[in-house]
């Protein structure tokens, strides 16, 4: 916090429904006072929950790690806690994730979410008989993961994603393919054929249009599109 900030008031606008009241889900208008610009929509949201404890959103670490402020900020995704209240334009609009079963207020079902994860088995799959000590990577070999690993799983690229829209059923999206392609880029993982065979046929992989809304928004700076790409290119290789 800057000594020379000045307090500030600001207006918004949040996506409330709740399934119970048998009421249709609306927008509702809240004013916040003494907020400074650089606190983060999180400081907001929770002072909006001192003046109305209806109001329901998840969130844990305050830092960008957990992955559980997920929300879609004046019409694109991004997480509350790392999103500083001076960029945003007022009213700020705040909705759930798009495209996903709303629970409540601005949570959603992830369920979808983390079933199309577990699909791509996201662990290490290892054949051989595993050493005494441990599977050594070269440094070069370590390298090849990042950018891959450190997905915190908020679903904000898979929510911003139009195919992963139209078939939320089907399509891995791109959250679960950047983790497909993070094990088939580790040299430790002896499942290359299995994994590539399961994203086969027209939808788990090649839904994707290369539209790019998934690293355009990742809070991580992380980009599923280039991974999605690279899965294309073992598969084009594995067919030759
Ligand atoms: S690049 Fe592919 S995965 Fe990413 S938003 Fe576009 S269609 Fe979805
Ligand atoms: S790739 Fe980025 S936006 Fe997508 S789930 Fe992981 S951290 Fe979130
Ligand atoms: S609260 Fe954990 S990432 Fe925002």
């Amino acid at each position: 916090m800057s000594e020379h900030e000045q307090p500030i008031s600001m207006r918004f606008r949040i996506y409330r429904y709740d399934p119970e009241s048998g009421a249709a889900p609306a927008m509702q208008d809240y004013v916040v006072d003494d907020l400074l610009p650089s606190m983060m929509l999180r400081d907001a949201l929770l002072r909006i929950k001192a003046q109305d404890e209806t109001l329901s959103f998840r969130h844990s670490c305050g830092e960008g790690v957990c992955g559980s402020d997920g929300v879609n900020i004046n019409g694109r995704n991004g997480l509350a806690c790392i999103t500083p209240l001076k960029d945003l334009h007022q009213p700020v609009e705040v909705r759930p994730l798009p495209g996903m079963p709303v629970i409540r207020d601005l949570v959603v079902d992830m369920s979808r979410f983390f079933h199309h994860y577990r699909s791509v088995k996201p662990w290490l799959i290892v054949h051989d008989p595993m050493p005494e000590i441990e599977l050594a990577q070269t440094p070069a070999e370590r390298e090849k993961l990042d950018g891959l690993y450190e997905c915190i799983l908020c679903a904000c690229c898979t929510t911003s994603c139009p195919s992963f829209w139209w078939n939320p059923d089907r399509f891995r999206g791109p959250a679960a393919l950047l983790q497909a392609y993070r094990f088939l880029a580790d040299n430790r993982d002896q499942a290359t054929e299995e994994r590539l065979n399961d994203l086969d046929g027209p939808y788990r992989l090649f839904r994707c249009h290369t539209i790019m809304n998934c690293a355009d928004v990742c809070p991580k700076g992380l980009n599923p599109t280039a991974a999605i790409h690279n899965i294309k290119k073992l598969m084009a290789e594995q067919s030759t």
